[in-house]
């Protein structure tokens, strides 16, 4: 194996590091994957410069290797792999999907909700399913829409629509984040703890930072509860990554132009991870560390779960959106003052295979350990 390649496990930490430029380009692209959401699909859309393909996350003191899709696919043979989340959890797993196709075609054998929200694919080759569930809080929760002014959240139960599905799952990967942001009523124990942005309600403000905590917990609890029964049933004990918050870019007014307008990754000094991207990302990482200190304690066996901690090479990447190019060709008929922009979803193939690439890392290591194949 050449040099760059061969990663040193004992001491990488692949989650501090910087950009640099990789000639290589990306494993797929919008031609051949033909699982790219609309929106997502930059090149197809007319977005002009692809510089923003053409660079590769290097860590500090290793290198991160190339994703391979060969071995990732003999990792999860006769495995379920399932993605809960928000749409950035549907995201990182298009650019999977993209990136596995490349070696062997998922079929699509189940899709259902608005927006295909839930979907599974099956690889004949490996007998390897992958699953989708559309789950924004992971939490129980009722999301905002135009007939509902705020999300509403039950933060002591978790959302049965994936959690039902529980033992079926060899591994999880979870994402959630950008909707604890926008209004929510939170309820515990059937009555209401207070609510975020909601004058028009008699309740208490709180925070999200808290509430987002609260359904952490509670879904990690719940997984490792309901799966300790599953160990000791002498099966495998599922596998857990918690993908952290990925930051949005947008500059100036999000209906202008190019609301998220650079082609370059910010440069080392130019960009510190601090305020709510820090506050969020704090957050996961404390509750994946608690629970595993949690489960480790109560239960004898050592619980798979990680944080994939992407915050920070994310923030670097404010030339990995589709801006304008959510929608095809904006500026055909020349330019406008007013377009929608998408500065908070990564163009595929672009930033996010590179979460994919770490992803696997984390496999790896855990099967050094436990091999992970039936
Ligand atoms: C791994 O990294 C450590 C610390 O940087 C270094 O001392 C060691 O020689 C490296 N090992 C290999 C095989 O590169
Ligand atoms: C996409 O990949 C195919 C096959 O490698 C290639 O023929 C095509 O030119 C590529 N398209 C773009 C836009 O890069
Ligand atoms: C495929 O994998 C599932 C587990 O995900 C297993 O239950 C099933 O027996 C496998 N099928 C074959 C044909 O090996
Ligand atoms: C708001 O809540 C407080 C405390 O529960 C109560 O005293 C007050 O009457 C409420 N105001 C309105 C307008 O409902």
């Amino acid at each position: 194996i050449a040099e760059e390649e061969r990663p040193n496990e004992t001491s990488c930490d692949y989650f501090n590091g910087k950009w640099v430029r990789d000639r290589r380009g990306p494993l797929y692209n919008g031609t051949t994957c033909g699982i790219i959401k609309e929106g997502q699909n930059c090149i197809s859309h007319g977005r002009p410069d692809i510089g923003y393909l053409y660079w590769r996350w290097k860590p500090t003191r290793c290198n991160l290797p190339r994703f391979k899709p060969q071995s990732f696919i003999q990792l999860f043979k006769h495995k379920h792999l399932s993605f809960v989340g928000d749409s950035l959890a549907r995201n990182q797993l298009e650019s999977l999907l993209c990136m596995l196709a490349t070696v062997s075609t998922p079929n699509l054998v189940y899709s259902n909700g608005e927006e295909n929200k839930f979907r599974r694919w099956h690889f004949d080759s490996h007998n390897i399913t992958v699953s989708l569930y559309w789950s924004p809080f992971l939490v129980k929760g009722i999301e905002k829409s135009s007939a509902r002014l705020n999300n509403e959240l039950f933060l002591d139960l978790v959302d049965e629509k994936w959690a039902r599905d529980l033992n079926q799952m060899d591994l999880m990967v979870l994402s959630i984040g950008h909707w604890f942001l926008l209004p929510a009523v939170y309820y515990e124990g059937g009555s209401v703890l207070g609510c975020h942005y909601c004058p028009g309600l008699n309740h208490t403000e709180i925070e999200f930072y808290d509430m987002l905590r609260k359904a952490l917990r509670t879904t990690l609890k719940s997984i490792i509860e309901r799966s300790g029964v599953r160990g000791s049933d002498g099966k495998d004990g599922i596998k857990v990554i918690v993908t952290t918050f990925p930051p949005a870019h947008f500059e100036g007014e999000w209906d202008k132009a190019g609301a998220c307008p650079k082609t370059e990754p910010f440069k080392e000094e130019e960009k510190e991870l601090e305020g709510m991207n820090a506050d969020i990302r704090k957050v996961e990482v404390e509750e994946v560390e608690a629970a595993k200190a949690n489960y480790n304690e109560n239960f004898g066996r050592v619980l798979k779960l990680e944080a994939l901690d992407v915050t920070k090479l994310a923030l670097m990447r404010p030339d990995g959106h589709p801006g304008p190019y959510m929608y095809p060709f904006p500026f055909a008929n020349g330019a406008k003052d007013r377009v929608q922009n998408d500065c908070v979803h990564w163009c595929l193939p672009g930033p996010i295979d590179t979460w994919n690439e770490i992803f696997l890392q984390i496999i790896n290591k855990w099967n050094e350990n436990e091999p992970f194949v039936s």
